[in-house]
């Protein structure tokens, strides 16, 4: 099939490239590079002997789109394309919903005037905003969450549900990921954060391979088993499976139906590093600090929905997603960037 994919030269983006190429399907991308490389592009065709056609576009640039979309024939869309840190989005809340929904509304016009309606959109377990107890489950409400970035996709997933409901010729499969960690096993390709990490594995990460200090554990207070945050890390590699489940069912299925991509199974922060010094084989300087501003304490899926509707489940286990992030790490100190550019 020939599979359109926003944001494909980003993290997730890059793994479901390798995926859908290994399984014969056609794949072009549409990214405008602002939190990739286009490196990526060698070390997926490394990966896969194949490669996927590239255009640097904005999707907010619908003249640009409808000229990819005249040029590809998409018969589908992954549309990972978007901006994702929490943090600047709480500062910047205008700069995330503009960009977030302009993005998203641009892609799906030049959908429907091309007559393109199976897509794929990446949500986020952040829509479940801490109101339910985990594991948390598809129909737990509201879907709301509690900063900027996580609105923008409660937001775009009701903008979904009511363009399903309006027209029955939409297939939209919504797939909320927990916590995507870890690299393809290849070491070719992985997550490259720009600055300082936000998240705990790229900081543990890059800790391990001598570009940062320590790392401050933010809380030790929690009501978990050793003190520290719980979430559900999930492979990278397993997600990316997850959206080729999705896309079987969009050609398959028509509405609009959301599934949560995840384990099922707390992680503390503790219990990550120790699987990171596990795969490096050293110590990992941490130091004990305060809660983080806005985290919970735990946050894990109920995965049984994606399990029974989709036929998919994680099979890679934290010991799995710390050495393959460790093998990508370790291979490439500096991610993506050539040798000389340190941040
Ligand atoms: P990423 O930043 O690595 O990838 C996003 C890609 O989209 C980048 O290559 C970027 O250059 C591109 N992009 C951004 N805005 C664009 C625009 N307007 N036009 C064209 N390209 C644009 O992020 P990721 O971690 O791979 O996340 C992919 C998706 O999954 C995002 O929608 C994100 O919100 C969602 N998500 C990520 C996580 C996570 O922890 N990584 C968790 C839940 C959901
Ligand atoms: C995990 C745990 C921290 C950093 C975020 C977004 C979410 C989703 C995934 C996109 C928590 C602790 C962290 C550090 C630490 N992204 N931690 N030291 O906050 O669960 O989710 O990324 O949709 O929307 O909110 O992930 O990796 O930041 O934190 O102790 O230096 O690690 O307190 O318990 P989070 P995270």
């Amino acid at each position: 099939m020939r599979v359109l994919v926003t944001g494909g030269t980003g993290y997730i983006g890059s793994h479901t490239v390798v995926a859908l190429l290994e399984r014969g399907h056609e794949v072009t991308i549409v990214d405008n590079l602002s939190n990739s490389s286009s490196v990526v592009l060698d070390r997926v065709a490394q990966i896969t002997t194949k490669s996927a056609a590239m255009h640097v576009a904005d999707l907010r640039d619908e003249h640009a789109l409808t000229d990819v979309f005249a040029a590809t024939g998409p018969e589908a869309v992954i549309h990972f394309a978007g901006l994702k840190a929490v943090s600047e989005s709480v500062a910047e809340p205008l700069t995330y919903y503009s960009h977030n929904l302009e993005a998203t509304f641009s892609l799906l016009k030049v959908m429907n005037e091309r007559g393109v309606r199976r897509l794929v959109f990446s949500s986020s377990a952040t829509v479940y905003g801490g109101g339910q107890e985990p594991p948390y489950k598809e129909e737990d409400e509201p879907i709301i969450s509690t900063n900027p970035y996580g609105q923008t996709k409660a937001m775009l997933e009701r903008v979904l549900s009511d363009l399903a409901a309006s027209d029955p010729s939409w297939s939209i499969a919504v797939l909320r990921y927990f916590n995507p960690i870890g690299a393809h096993p290849s070491g070719l390709i992985g997550e490259d954060p720009l600055g300082v990490p936000n998240n705990l594995a790229p900081y543990v990460a890059q800790v391990a391979v001598g570009r940062r200090e320590a790392v401050t554990v933010f809380g030790t207070d929690y009501p978990t088993k050793d003190g520290t945050g719980e979430r559900d890390y999930i492979h990278v590699c397993d997600l990316a499976e997850g959206h080729i489940a999705a896309l079987a069912w969009a050609l398959a299925n028509r509405g609009a139906r959301a599934w949560n991509l995840g384990t099922g199974l707390p992680t503390t922060v503790l219990d990550l590093i120790r699987a990171f010094e596990a795969a490096c084989g050293k110590r990992i300087p941490y130091h004990l600090g305060p809660r983080r501003p806005g985290d919970l304490a735990s946050a894990w899926a109920n995965a049984s929905r994606a399990r029974d509707e989709l036929c998919w489940q994680s099979t890679r286990t934290i010991e799995d997603m710390a050495r393959d992030a460790w093998r990508w790490q370790s291979l490439n100190p500096l991610g993506f960037a050539p040798p000389a550019s340190l941040d």
